[in-house]
């Protein structure tokens, strides 16, 4: 997730530019940067760091006077956060100038040829080969040199290009990444999002996918990828600007909530082979060391603890590897049995989080081979690793963790996958199938959001609840911890996530009328125990919520009170989908209850100390 930003009319770009890559910042902050024209051509002025840092300066070199040009925030995907890999990205020449939001999937087999026809690049980005795609068509008009190189970029992608030839011109394309042009009087713009102009003009038009605007200050056109012309409709904002930022929806976490179907098909995106295989050249390097590990530990704190224990779940399954899992604090303290044939994976969507760093840092000083799942390339996690998965989630700006959560459920399972491949430990079709299970997880958690309306009233109904214990077995047990977590960090509620068969050793005698249990079963070989579980519970006075994998509500009708059907996929990968009713609900009776969802109290979303 970038944020780009373009104007063309006739006032001052940079001051334009500036403000709109502010209101974009939600999407991204590792580094920024905008390109004008000039007297003797483009200029760029980028640099690592946030926009006021941008800000600061332009202002010490003094604002340029210029009428058009593109502006970037970052959030890397390709390439470290420095300022090389800022955007905007030039070609050899410098005439051809490009801001990009997404993933060329197939950038590695494009920069090839375009180093083989004598191209240099200075970035490691993904986002240059288009630069030099452009420069390689000097007399093709701009607009069609986009739709060209279109046609070849794989993956999801939106573009705004400007060329020294033409100082009143700029072009956007998209495809899945979003774009949005603004319409002004006598000027234009272009945003990711709304806000980038939306204290300029409230008309706007949408661009689809596969489709090129080109801008000038008195007109807007726009073309499919053969340059047929697009009818494109105008429409009228009437979001305000807090209301834009968070796109709509009420909140941040609620935002994040439902940007889930879109962040896991981020994850997965190029990380599965024409043979239906898992494909991570991520761990390319660290092969070698891979295939000699005989032990798997998985450390994390939090939310992404949840998530390591998934991880042993579905490693040891699938690979025969001994995983133990450690909450971050506790890891180094316990003296923790470690050596070279040892793999740590370290969980951290901040890839900040002390407790998670000292422990991977603690193995590494034991000689482990360390893995990293982050969010943010090249935090201190990711540069601690032989080999990083970054989840791609995009900025997560709500404190309590949800799409970063279910990314990293994908990343783990993309890894569990990728070690049983390498050590030969499951036959290929079974790969094959699990493979296809997560591939329908976009669609399959777009689904669950359609269910929103109803727990939201199930919400209401059980928002005074005082006492709540989340209960599953298996894959569901770490998705029953989570909902848990959700519910304690922003509804303030006392909740306990439990094994379900360890109830009856003690915490039943907590059961009475008036306590909520939540159940989580999905399609697992233990989702009998556990409906006779929550059976139990009933029969103690308990109040019944099943989320529970379709297909098997006659099962469940005489223990539920009330249920909420998820879709029903392969074990283990499937429990995705049946965390987000759990965030939904929690959100849900915290907004009831009127509390700061994004804020919750006495949290950071970030924990730099011990
Ligand atoms: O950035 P990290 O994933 O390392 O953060 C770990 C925890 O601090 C984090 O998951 C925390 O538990 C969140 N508030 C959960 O919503």
């Amino acid at each position: 997730m970038c944020g780009i930003v373009g104007y063309v009319g006739p006032r001052s770009a940079v001051e334009i530019l500036i403000p709109g890559l502010a209101r974009l910042e939600y999407r991204g902050y590792d580094s920024a940067g905008v390109a004008f024209w000039e007297e003797k051509g483009i200029a760029i002025i980028k640099q690592a760091g946030r926009i006021a840092d941008l800000e600061r300066s332009l202002a010490r070199a003094g604002v340029p006077d210029a009428r058009a040009g593109i502006g970037h925030t970052r959030w890397a995907t390709h390439g470290v956060p420095n300022t090389i890999n800022a955007h905007p990205h030039r070609d050899c020449t410098g005439q051809v100038i490009v801001v990009h939001n997404g993933i060329i999937e197939n950038w590695m087999e494009l920069k090839a040829e375009l180093e083989a026809n004598g191209h240099e690049f200075a970035s490691e980005t993904d986002t240059e080969v288009v630069a030099h795609m452009i420069e390689e068509m000097p007399e093709v008009a701009l607009e069609e040199a986009v739709r060209l190189v279109m046609k070849r970029a794989e993956g999801a992608l939106a573009l705004a290009v400007m060329r020294s030839s033409d100082s009143q011109l700029l072009v956007g394309a998209r495809r899945g990444s979003p774009l949005v042009v603004g319409r002004g009087e006598g000027e234009n713009f272009l945003g990711s999002d709304i806000p980038a102009f939306l204290e300029h003009t409230r008309k706007m038009i949408v661009v689809d996918d596969d489709r090129v605007v080109a801008i000038r200050p008195e007109s807007v056109t726009v073309t499919d990828l053969d340059g047929n012309p697009v009818e494109a409709a105008e429409r009228l904002i009437e979001w305000d600007l807090e209301a834009a930022e968070k796109g709509g929806y009420a909140t941040f976490m609620e935002k994040e909530i439902f940007e889930q179907p879109k962040a896991i098909a981020d994850t997965l995106r190029g990380r599965i082979g024409p043979n239906g295989l898992v494909r991570l050249t991520e761990f390319a390097e660290a092969e070698r060391r891979l295939r000699e590990i005989d032990k798997v530990f998985v450390v994390a704190c939090g939310t992404s603890f949840h998530a390591a224990m998934m991880a042993k779940y579905a490693i040891e399954r699938w690979t025969r590897l001994p995983v133990e899992i450690d909450i971050a604090s506790e890891f180094r303290y316990r003296d923790p049995v470690l050596d070279r044939r040892s793999l740590v994976i370290g969980i951290s969507q901040s890839g900040e989080t002390l407790d998670t760093l000292a422990a991977v840092r603690y193995a590494r000083a034991q000689g482990s081979v360390l893995v990293g799942v982050s969010n943010v390339v090249d935090s201190a996690l990711a540069r601690e690793a032989d080999a990083v998965l970054y989840t791609r989630a995009g900025p997560e700006i709500g404190v309590a963790a949800t799409k970063t959560f279910t990314t990293q459920l994908v990343a783990l399972q993309l890894i569990g996958l990728h070690l049983a491949q390498v050590r030969g430990t499951m036959d290929e079709g079974t790969i094959v199938n699990l493979v296809q299970g997560i591939r329908r997880l976009p669609a399959s958690v777009e689904a669950v959001l359609e269910t929103v309306p109803d727990i939201t009233e199930l919400a209401k109904e059980l928002a005074d609840t005082r006492d709540v214990f989340f209960l599953g077995r298996s894959g569901d047990f770490p998705v029953a911890m989570e909902g848990a977590l959700k519910l304690k960090e922003i509804a303030y509620v006392r909740a306990e996530g439990y094994a379900a068969g360890e109830m009856k050793h003690g915490p039943i005698a907590l059961i009475e009328p008036g306590v909520l249990v939540v159940g989580v079963a999905t399609d697992s070989h233990v989702r009998g125990k556990t409906l006779s579980n929550m059976a139990e519970m009933k029969a103690r006075g308990a109040t019944i919520l099943l989320v529970l994998a379709e297909g098997h509500r006659d099962e469940a009708l005489s223990v539920a009170d009330h249920i909420v059907e998820v879709p029903s996929g392969p074990d283990l990968i499937y429990t995705v989908t049946s965390v987000v009713p759990l965030q939904v609900l929690a959100y849900q009776i915290a907004s009831a209850r009127g509390l700061d969802v994004d804020k919750p109290r006495n949290l950071a979303k970030t924990v730099t100390v011990e």
